[in-house]
């Protein structure tokens, strides 16, 4: 079977202005998954009324001060995507970027994502991939995960979130392939994901 034709590959600037369209699109309460340091608050719509979620403590702390300073009122959630302490229904989006590769298990995430989120609430996300399977590269990406999910805080190279996603119920609106240069490992996939949760 011929391999799909291969995304474009994007520089920085490019792969930048792309995550800030993307996670432009949400409003209303809005959950970020895994937020780190706050890198998205930049992209966000004036409207947004934000919920972070942050399990890493040291992350937290500085998430919180970059909160503050960006005006969003509420202390992040010292929690995991797998397990979120909120009611159902809490949220009209959810925001992810760079978290599937880590999350230990994503298909439990994604089920605790379509409890939270509103029917038909948005799902965004932007996230490096696995390759296609039976490429090359996908074949580099299997051998080098071991080392990365030990080097590189639990980061898998060869995930196939789009279809995990698709799997959890979420109906895709638009989605964006594209390849960012990174470093050892040449191109690396990327997935610009918009979705909505069933109805
Ligand atoms: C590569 S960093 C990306 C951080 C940020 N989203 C960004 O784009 O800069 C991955 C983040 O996912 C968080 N994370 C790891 N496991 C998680 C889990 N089970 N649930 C939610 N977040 C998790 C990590 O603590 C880390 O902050």
């Amino acid at each position: 079977m011929p391999l799909p034709e291969r995304p474009p590959l994007v520089d920085d600037d490019a792969l930048d202005a792309l995550e800030r369209d993307w996670f432009g699109r949400v409003h209303g309460r809005v959950l970020e998954i895994g937020a780190g340091e706050g890198e998205n608050f930049g992209a966000l719509a004036l409207d947004v009324v934000w919920t972070g979620l942050e399990p890493d403590d040291a992350r937290r702390a500085e998430l919180s001060i970059r909160a503050r300073e960006w005006g969003h009122e509420q202390a992040p959630l010292a929690a995991s995507a797998e397990r979120i302490p909120v009611p159902d229904a809490s949220f009209d989006a959810v925001i992810a970027s760079y978290v599937f590769c880590t999350v230990p298990d994503p298909v439990s995430a994604l089920a605790e994502l379509r409890r939270v989120l509103v029917p038909g609430g948005r799902l965004v996300v932007a996230e490096h991939v696995g390759a296609p399977q039976g490429s090359a590269k996908r074949a580099v990406q299997r051998l080098a995960t071991p080392a990365s999910v030990r080097w590189c805080h639990g980061c898998h190279l060869d995930r196939d979130t789009e279809r995990v996603i698709a799997d959890a119920g979420f109906r895709a609106e638009d989605v964006r392939r594209v390849r960012a240069r990174s470093f050892p490992l040449g191109a690396l996939p990327i997935l610009l994901y918009e979705g909505v949760s069933p109805a």
